[in-house]
């Protein structure tokens, strides 16, 4: 049945009719399609446009459909899209009474009002997966407020931290990542339904009935925009970009602190793979495939602004081509978390190494530099001097920090600006001692496990309170 032969006499050519149809990614608008047709006739018979009767038929029909769900459409590509199947398959139950569910409406804001509630549903769905992950992460950092490691910068030893401070910097990247869904999700909560093609309608429709009935914060108040709107898309898949981004990051540091030369986790075998040539390897290419899904997500946000960035207002039907970007950014961004989620929170920590590393390479010099000026009244950029060539000097030596003490660190100091320092044994040591180092870090934000706990405590009660 062709339900808009309209002033076309023949039919599109099969190929061209597969090449335009958007069936094949439209089952993800089957269930807002329904609601949006019946939230529709629902407002027509309420304003006396549609006799109440039919208007009864007609949603008795689509909640039958709901119900047996989208296999129950005919999926045929000459059938277009699924604004044409749903009304195909309910004129199919009711006769050419269907025919009045179209009144004052048009594919143009139905589609514009579909996507808005799918695409609410699914960024629904993905804040509730990340909050979980975020509260997990928090909950998994309590137990490595003592976790000594090193942390990097350059990819080089930098200074001592703690895993718990190094997770919950993942966590807090994921907290803005959930901020950006929720305030994404104001922009896309907003009604385009009664815009009909482009300009409205002569019906006297009544836009705040079906913007209360779709549960929309509010309706849009041009009705061209209304058509011709994709920005709520490209920011949504914009975020899903950054959560992809800090997702990957996380998966990255999998790889590397899971390589033999890091050795400081081990990937559940879950999250692994092997080799089918080498017996001994176990691969990270979960976290390896999460890492390259990124690009998936990105390569969709640049192929909706490349479509968007052209088009005339109001609707044209390249904007139909953005919707399986959107789908494919929202469901691999989805896949993502889980996963990633899963990997992070069943890795094995191996705290020797951690702690190993986190003594092994010098990266608490910043803390002896620190010393020396609070216990000496030098200028940092002095004291800084000194213990870098003092660590030249080590590692020249083949010493390392533990054989430092305040000898060694006078014959330097006396090398450089020709006087001794006298230090307290102990607090060379202390200033060395990575664990030392990282328990005095006492500023709000920083490693010391006080520190670490109140941001815990924090961010525990934010998804709490969400
Ligand atoms: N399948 C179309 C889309 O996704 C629906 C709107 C079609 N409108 C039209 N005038 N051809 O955009």
């Amino acid at each position: 049945m062709n339900l808009r032969a309209g002033r076309l006499k023949r039919g599109m050519e099969d190929e061209a009719a597969e090449f335009t149809s958007s069936l094949t990614f439209d089952h993800h608008i089957f269930e807002a399609d329904v609601d949006c047709n019946i939230a529709h006739t629902t407002m027509l018979a309420h304003e006396g446009i549609i006799p109440e009767e039919v208007a009864d038929k007609i949603i008795e029909a689509l909640e039958t459909l709901r119900e047996e769900g989208v296999e129950a459409l005919d999926m045929d590509p000459s059938v277009e899209d699924i604004h044409m199947a749903v009304e195909n398959y309910v004129t199919a139950r009711i006769g050419e009474e269907a025919g009045f569910m179209h009144t004052g409406k048009s594919r143009n804001d139905q589609v514009a009002t579909d996507l808005r509630l799918a695409l609410r549903e699914k960024i629904k769905l993905i804040s509730h997966e990340l909050l979980d992950f975020i509260d997990r992460i928090a909950e998994m950092a309590l137990e490595h407020t003592g976790t000594v490691m090193v942390g990097y910068t350059h990819l080089q030893h930098a200074q001592p931290t703690t895993l718990a401070h190094h997770l919950m910097a993942y966590a807090h990247s994921l907290k803005r990542d959930y901020e950006r869904l929720q305030d994404t999700l104001k922009r896309i909560d907003i009604n385009p339904l009664g815009s009909a093609a482009m300009t409205t309608t002569t019906f006297p429709i009544n836009r705040e009935l079906t913007t209360e009935l779709l549960g929309f914060s509010d309706y849009m108040r041009n009705s061209m925009d209304a058509v011709s709107a994709r920005d709520f898309i490209a920011e949504a898949i914009f975020d899903l970009s950054v959560l992809a981004v800090n997702l990957s990051r996380i998966s990255e540091e999998m790889i590397l602190w899971s390589t033999y030369e890091f050795g400081m986790i081990e990937i559940p075998d879950e999250f692994s793979s092997t080799s089918s040539i080498m017996p001994q390897k176990k691969n990270p290419d979960v976290a390896e495939i999460a890492r390259a899904k990124t690009s998936t997500v990105q390569g969709a946000l640049f192929s909706v602004l490349g479509i968007m960035k052209a088009l005339p207002y109001t609707y044209n039907r390249d904007l139909q081509e953005i919707t399986p970007h959107l789908w494919r950014a929202t469901d691999t961004a989805l896949s993502m978390i889980r996963v990633v989620r899963g990997m992070l929170l069943g890795i094995r920590v191996n705290r020797d190494r951690a702690l190993e590393l986190a003594g092994a390479n010098f990266a608490t010099a910043t803390d002896l530099a620190d010393i020396l000026v609070r216990e000496r009244g030098i200028p940092f950029r002095v004291a800084h001097r000194i213990v870098g060539r003092l660590v030249t000097r080590a590692i020249a030596d083949g010493l390392g920090p533990s054989d430092i003490d305040s000898e060694y660190l006078d014959e330097v100091s006396l090398e450089v600006t020709g006087k001794r320092l006298e230090l307290d044994q102990e607090l060379v040591r202390r200033a060395l001692d990575p664990l030392e180092n990282v328990r005095m870090r006492m500023v709000p934000g920083g490693p010391a496990p006080e520190m670490v706990r109140a941001a815990i405590d924090d961010i525990r009660a934010f998804v709490e309170s969400e």
